[in-house]
């Protein structure tokens, strides 16, 4: 979703201001522009498309002393409000001098607009964020100075955002604000930066000050007075950052997306040897968790990250015997939960922004729950503001659709499901001492399964002209048939629904027509005779049937089309261990899919990786 940098004090700031838009471009945008200030006078350039478009059409038109501007703010746009088109990207401009970069929604701005004292004014986009600017101009026109007039203006404003603004008269000064939408300053010497997130910013800085709601700044080379929401000026923390891992490459695969599948079993070492001690002791807190006896745990999450809430119900209440309710974070925050029979919270971001889930987050907070964050971004804000986090340790992840994320959140969970049971005995140490065991080979399973990669692309190529797909799965591959589907539209842009297999006779099987894809997963669990029934109801009506399987249940569902065998794993165990196995498959059908059908893979279109707006 929409990222934004901005520099003052450095030469070459529009470049600066470049290469940390290029490490946003994970978040997804549709456009791109930058503004900056060459004496006293404002420039600006902007490109629907892709940051490669915006670099093309700088370097192809003569932009007055780009190079020598020491102040410019920049843009990636995700539209909410006005179509993606050249006047609607940002940054927004009013009267060639007033520059805005906004991120978030200004929920007031139909009616900031309509406010008589704007009567003069025409408003030249069908954006919320002109608002900005124009409003600024209003009071710079009244005798304000530039910092005054942003402040009288961010007071007006209703809605979640974070936004930086120039203007030309005050050529030394960035006036910031952040309200839920993140928003992070470097600090370097005789310079400042500011960024959406700290990884777009610190290839220039190791320090970073993360703003929290409410709170504005002003910022100059050398200084930076910050503004809480009560308009005392207050002392963020300062707080060192790793320096800058770099610039991600794809390594010689043909997408980040495809390396992200590819990485998951040395991905997953990490997130497992975070956590796993040398005695297979297990280091998580259950009690900084707040899990307290007799009370059941809340999980939330959005899109991948929920599915994964799902299975960790199945497993937490199978195996530790615990009582689990999942909750979509956007229907939480909105619909006066109670807390009663809850003592936690555990909520899944990979990108610790999302902001239903933050919001769900500090809702649960309001109930008095116990919040734990399980997050793959350190100092993001949900890691911020949980009571305790948990990291996943997965490296940035730019494929907008989530992957390797997935398989360490099944992780991190499965071990918070057996240090819970092994706590309450619903597990003995035997048992315990065998899942950690298992949870070791998963590297190495994880590098079996992607062996089956040219299996699936052979199933790819089949179903690529497809318009609809059904996923079935049961159990715990219930979970994972939500995820295939997810997967498989996010980047395909093919139909695709999950279902319980169950299910199938409730409603979905009217939609079975002849060739019509159904995909189940399925494992030798003791139930799989049903799901194989529910396949042969799918097969009668002429659907084209596809199972991803253990050798088991293939053998006893020769009737399919097309079926794949997962690589052998301890057969007590697989049923547990599956919704990791499977995704693999699910997430390589879905990346075949659309790469034989020729999509943006890594960044699938109307699609953000973190999703900051409601
Ligand atoms: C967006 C992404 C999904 C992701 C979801 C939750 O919708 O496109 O891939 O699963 O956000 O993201 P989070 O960062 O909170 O895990």
């Amino acid at each position: 979703m929409c990222g934004i940098v901005a520099i003052i004090g450095k030469e070459n700031a529009c470049e600066h201001v470049l290469n940390g838009l290029k490490k946003l471009e994970y978040r997804g945008y549709d456009s791109a522009g930058l503004a900056y200030i060459s004496d006293k006078k404002m420039f600006n350039v902007r490109s629907v498309g892709k940051l490669n478009k915006l670099i093309k059409v700088i370097s192809e038109s003569k932009y007055s002393k780009l190079e020598s501007s020491k102040i410019a703010i920049g843009h990636t746009r995700w539209a909410t409000h006005g179509k993606v088109n050249i006047k609607n990207t940002h940054p927004i401009i009013y009267d060639k001098k007033i520059a805005v970069v906004h991120n978030g929604i200004i929920e007031n701005y139909e009616k900031l607009k309509a406010k008589s004292f704007l009567k003069s004014y025409n408003f030249e986009t069908t954006t919320d964020t002109e608002v900005i600017p124009v409003l600024i101009d209003s009071f710079v026109s009244n005798g304000k100075n530039f910092f005054e007039s942003a402040k009288s203006t961010l007071k007006l404003m209703e809605g979640a955002y974070a936004f930086a603004a120039i203007h030309q008269d005050f050529p030394n000064e960035i006036f910031v604000a952040r309200n839920t939408s993140p928003l992070v300053i470097g600090v370097g010497q005789d310079f400042k930066v500011v960024g959406s997130d700290s990884h777009s910013i610190t290839q220039l800085v190791n320090q970073v000050i993360y703003l929290e709601d409410g709170d504005y700044a002003i910022i100059r080379d050398k200084e930076i007075e910050i503004y809480d929401k009560k308009d005392e000026i207050t002392n963020r923390k300062i707080v060192n950052v790793n320096t800058d891992i770099g610039v991600v490459t794809k390594d010689g695969y043909r997408h980040f997306m495809e390396k992200e599948i590819f990485e998951q079993p040395n991905v997953l070492i990490n997130t497992i040897s975070s956590l796993l001690q040398e005695n297979d002791k297990i280091d998580i807190s259950t009690q900084k968790m707040g899990i307290k006896k007799n009370k059941s745990i809340l999980i939330s999450a959005a899109g991948t990250s929920f599915y994964a809430a799902v299975v960790a119900k199945y497993w937490i209440e199978k195996i530790a015997n615990i009582s689990v309710s999942v909750e979509l974070a956007s229907e939480y925050r909105y619909r006066n939960p109670s807390n009663i029979g809850f003592s936690s919270m555990i909520v899944i971001s990979q990108s610790g922004e999302s902001i239903d889930t933050l919001m769900a987050m500090r809702q649960a907070k309001k109930l008095n729950l116990k919040t734990t964050a399980i997050v793959n971004v350190e100092g993001s804000t949900i890691d911020r503001e949980a009571d305790y986090s948990i990291y996943t340790r997965v490296g940035p992840e730019i494929g907008v659709a989530s992957t390797k994320s997935f398989t360490s959140q099944l992780t991190v969970l499965f071990l918070i499901s057996i240090k819970l049971a092994n706590e309450n005995n619903s597990i003995n140490n035997k048992d315990y001492k065998n899942f950690v065991r298992l949870i070791k080979t998963l590297p190495n399973s994880l590098s079996k399964c992607l062996k089956i990669n040219s299996d699936i692309i052979n199933i790819a190529q089949k179903i690529k002209n497809t318009s609809h797909t059904i996923f079935l799965g049961r159990g715990y591959l219930y979970p994972l048939a939500l995820e295939g589907a997810l997967k498989l539209k996010e980047i395909s842009y093919i139909h695709a629904e999950g279902f319980a297999a169950g299910e199938m006779k409730h409603g979905p099987i009217a939609l079975i027509e002849e060739n019509l894809p159904v995909i189940m997963f399925l494992i030798s669990d003791g139930l799989e005779d049903k799901s194989i029934s529910n396949l042969q109801e799918a097969v009668s009506r002429g659907a084209r049937t596809i199972l991803i399987a253990d050798k088991e249940s293939i053998a006893k569902a020769k009737f399919v089309n097309f079926a794949i065998e997962i690589p052998e794993f301890e057969k007590k165990f697989v049923t547990t261990f599956s919704p990791i196995l499977m995704a693999i498959p699910a997430q390589l059908l879905a990346y075949h899919v659309a790469r034989e059908r020729g999509t943006d893979v890594d960044q699938p279109r109307n699609l953000a990786k973190s999703v900051t707006v409601e």
